[in-house]
């Protein structure tokens, strides 16, 4: 049976084999990950989190007409905690609603469902555990949707890989449907490097805590202090990178993949993609689908922009 563990124990097989080493952001939300990335959300460096808060609260009555009130059935897509969302769901009606926020970790799951009863204690909300990748086929209904993806997750993904994913989410989309994206915009270095490499170092641990949950999940032995966190962000590109980098020469067993894996000193593991969008970018990515942009909503920075894209 190929288990949640056998496929973590499969990517950090290929992962670490590599080349130019790498580990999956997917994999960065364990129990202890989910809450660093909470304290992330909290720091006055990620203001990712703050622009979009007040695009969803400010604007989230205009956007919810926008979408349409008529039966609906809201997919939102990697859902966190669900706090900014709530400032869009409370303006719908709720007696023709039904709200599914995806996530793959388990912890965000248990925690959304129960603070949407109690936010939002009308509205139908079932939460579904698992990789949003592979339940993209189970999206297909007669109903209408709209799909939430916040954050700039998509933004975790090359180019290529946005295409391919909006691309078969377009496909069990029916003529009216709708995505709405939340995506970071492009801006200056001094803003968006330290969103990634904080002042207090949570950053840093949320990035090591992949190396621990290797340890945790599947008996290897890093050293974490060992390795070191690096956050690059190249400005004309509007591409932001995390990597762990090995401080020393060194080598690293995990039992579970039966693998030894040699680190020279300054070898980095490629650990996360955050692109920076603006909207020549984001119309190339969707160019050769039917999904049209049709509204743009920013914050008063414009830092940040939600923008639905309906299904012609
Ligand atoms: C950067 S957080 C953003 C959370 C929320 N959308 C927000 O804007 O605050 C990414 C979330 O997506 C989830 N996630 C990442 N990859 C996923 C996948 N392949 N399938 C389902 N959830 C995923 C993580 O567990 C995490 O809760």
């Amino acid at each position: 049976m190929i288990t949640e563990k056998t496929l973590f124990a499969q990517h950090v097989e290929k992962g670490l084999s590599s080349t130019q080493k790498f580990l999956s952001s997917m994999y960065f939300y364990d129990k202890k990950g989910e809450a660093l990335f909470r304290e992330i959300m909290n720091l006055e460096e990620y203001y990712l989190t703050d622009c979009e808060m007040e695009i969803l609260r400010v604007q989230g009555n205009e956007i919810a007409k926008a979408i349409g009130d008529e039966p609906l059935d809201i997919i939102e897509l990697g859902a966190g905690d669900g706090i900014k969302t709530k400032e869009l769901l409370k303006h719908f009606d709720f007696e023709n609603v039904t709200y599914s926020p995806i996530d793959i970790s388990e912890q965000a799951i248990i925690d959304i469902t129960a603070k949407m009863k109690e936010w939002l204690p009308q509205l139908n909300t079932k939460g579904i555990c698992g990789d949003y990748f592979k339940m993209i086929g189970d999206f297909k209904s007669d109903r209408k949707k709209v799909i939430l993806f916040l954050g700039s997750n998509l933004g975790n993904m090359t180019d290529d890989q946005a295409r391919g994913f909006l691309g078969q989410l377009h496909q069990v989309m029916n003529t009216g449907d709708s995505i709405l994206l939340g995506l970071d915009l492009i801006k200056s270095e001094d803003i968006v490097l330290p969103a990634y490499s904080d002042s207090k170092g949570v950053t840093a641990q949320f990035n090591l805590n992949l190396l621990e949950r290797i340890n945790r999940e599947l008996g290897g032995d890093f050293d974490t202090s060992q390795f070191e966190h690096l956050a690059t962000y190249n400005e004309k590109e509007g591409i932001a990178k995390s990597f762990i980098r090995s401080k020393t020469d060194q080598t690293v067993i995990i039992k579970e993949t039966e693998g030894s894996y040699s680190f020279k000193k300054g070898e980095l593991i490629h650990t996360e993609v955050s692109r920076k969008y603006d909207l020549d970018i984001i119309r190339k990515i969707i160019d050769g689908t039917s999904l049209q942009l049709k509204y743009q909503f920013t914050d008063h920075r414009q830092y940040f922009t939600n923008l639905i894209f309906t299904k012609i």
